[in-house]
C-alpha cells in the first residue's frame, strides 16, 4: 500500500526555518522547549492512522512478549531482572518493534489482560527508517529542513538520528516514567543528545503528560549510562567518569558541591496535539502513570552529535555501526 502523503504543514516560504533566539535562549535556560503547531492536524492524523494500524497488524504469534519496564530505570528496560526477550529489545535499534505496557499482563497467570492494541507501550527503533509517514517528520523532505534547521540552531553540526519511536501511554495502564535524563540512555563521549517529542494527542495531567525540572539539565550530571552487560545478558548501568564527560562540550553548568541537597521542582509539560518538545540530553524530565480513559500517543526521536563518540558498550546498536545514524543534514 502507497504510504499516505504527509502535508507540509504550517511551514510556507515566508516562515523561516530553525528557531528565533528567544526560543534558543529559552532552551539553553530551562533545557526543554515547547513550540505549538510544529504538526498541522492533518499530519497528527495521519500519522496516528499509521500507528493504530502498526498496532492493530503485527502478529502476537511469534511475539516474546517484551514488556517495558518503568519502575526501575525510566528508559524502561530490565536492569538485575532478566526480561523475557531481551534480544527482542537489543536486536531492534534497525527495525520496528512493539513493546508491551508492564501492566498489560494478569499477574497470576501472566496472560494478556487487553487487546494488543491496547497493551503495548511503545514501538521502536527505527520508524523513521522503515515507514516513510514517520520519516517525513524526521529526517526527510520538507520535516528534514526543518528539523535540520532546528538541530543547527540548538549547536549540532553532525546531527545523526538514531532512534525512534511511537510513546502509546495506553488508557489505564500506561505506566509511570520515573525522573531521568536521555542521555543515560543514548551516550556520546561527552553527552549530546536531544529528544525531538512530539504530541500527536493532546498530552495533558490525566493522560499523563511528561514533567520537567527546569534547569536541571545545568545542575545535573550524567553520572551513569545505560549499557549491554559484557557477558550478553541483557543491559545494565555503568558509572561514567568524570573524565569521560558528564556534560556537554563547551557546556555552562553549575558546580554544586557534592553532597549539596538540592531538590528539582518539577512543572507540568501540557501540550496539545501537533506540539513538538525540544528536550535536553542532561534535563531530568518524568511522566506519571495514565489512569484516564484517553490514550496520550506521542512521536518521538533523538539526536546525537556524530562528532562525539558512541561505542559499542551502549544498549542501542545498528548493523554497520553508528556511521548508520541517519544524518539529518536537510538533504534527504
Ligand atoms: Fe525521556
Amino acid at each position: 500500500m502507497a504510504p499516505s502523503r504527509v502535508s507540509p504543514d504550517p511551514t510556507s516560504s515566508e516562515t523561516p526555518l530553525g528557531l528565533t533566539k528567544k526560543q534558543i535562549d529559552s532552551f539553553k535556560r530551562d533545557g526543554y522547549l515547547i513550540i505549538p503547531s510544529y504538526l498541522s492536524p492533518e499530519t497528527c492524523r495521519t500519522l496516528l492512522s499509521k500507528t493504530h494500524e502498526l498496532l492493530r497488524d503485527f502478529p502476537l504469534e511469534d511475539h516474546p512478549m517484551t514488556r517495558f519496564t518503568t519502575g526501575t530505570d525510566g528508559n524502561g528496560d530490565s536492569t538485575s531482572a532478566k526480561h523475557v526477550g531481551d534480544d527482542y529489545f537489543l536486536t531492534s535499534g534497525d527495525k520496528v518493534r512493539f513493546f508491551f505496557e508492564e501492566d498489560a499482563f494478569d499477574p497470576a497467570t501472566g496472560a494478556l489482560n487487553k487487546p494488543k492494541e491496547r497493551a503495548i507501550n511503545k514501538i521502536g527503533h527505527n520508524l523513521h527508517g522503515l515507514v516513510p509517514e514517520f520519516g517525513h517528520v524526521s529526517h526527510a523532505g520538507e520535516f528534514g529542513r526543518r528539523n535540520a534547521a532546528v538541530a543547527r540552531d540548538l549547536g549540532y553540526r553532525d546531527p545523526r538520528l538514531l532512534q525512534s519511536m511511537v510513546i502509546c501511554k495506553q488508557p489505564e495502564i500506561g505506566g509511570a516514567v520515573p525522573p531521568h535524563q536521555d542521555s543515560t540512555f543514548l551516550y556520546t563521549k561527552p553527552p549530546s543528545a536531544v529528544g525531538f517529542w512530539i504530541a500527536l494527542e493532546d498530552a495533558t495531567v490525566e493522560n499523563g503528560c511528561l514533567s520537567f525540572a527546569p534547569g536541571s539539565h545545568r545542575r545535573a550530571p550524567i553520572k551513569e549510562r545505560f549499557v549491554r552487560r559484557p557477558d550478553g545478558q541483557g543491559t545494565t548501568f555503568e558509572s561514567v567518569p568524570e573524565e569521560d564527560g558528564q556534560w556537554p562540550r563547551d557546556f555552562e553548568h553549575e558546580d554544586i558541591e557534592p553532597g549539596t541537597p538540592h531538590k528539582e521542582e518539577y512543572v507540568l509539560g501540557e501540550v496539545k496535539a501537533g506540539s513538538l518538545v525540544l528536550i535536553h540530553g542532561n534535563i531530568l524530565h518524568k511522566s506519571e502513570k495514565n489512569t484516564s480513559q484517553k490514550t496520550r500517543i506521542i512521536y518521538t526521536f533523538h539526536l546525537i552529535e556524530g562528532e562525539e563518540h558512541y561505542d559499542e558498550k551502549n544498549w542501542l546498536q545498528v548493523p554497520g555501526g553508528t556511521e548508520q545514524f541517519t544524518k539529518l543534514d536537510g538533504k534527504a
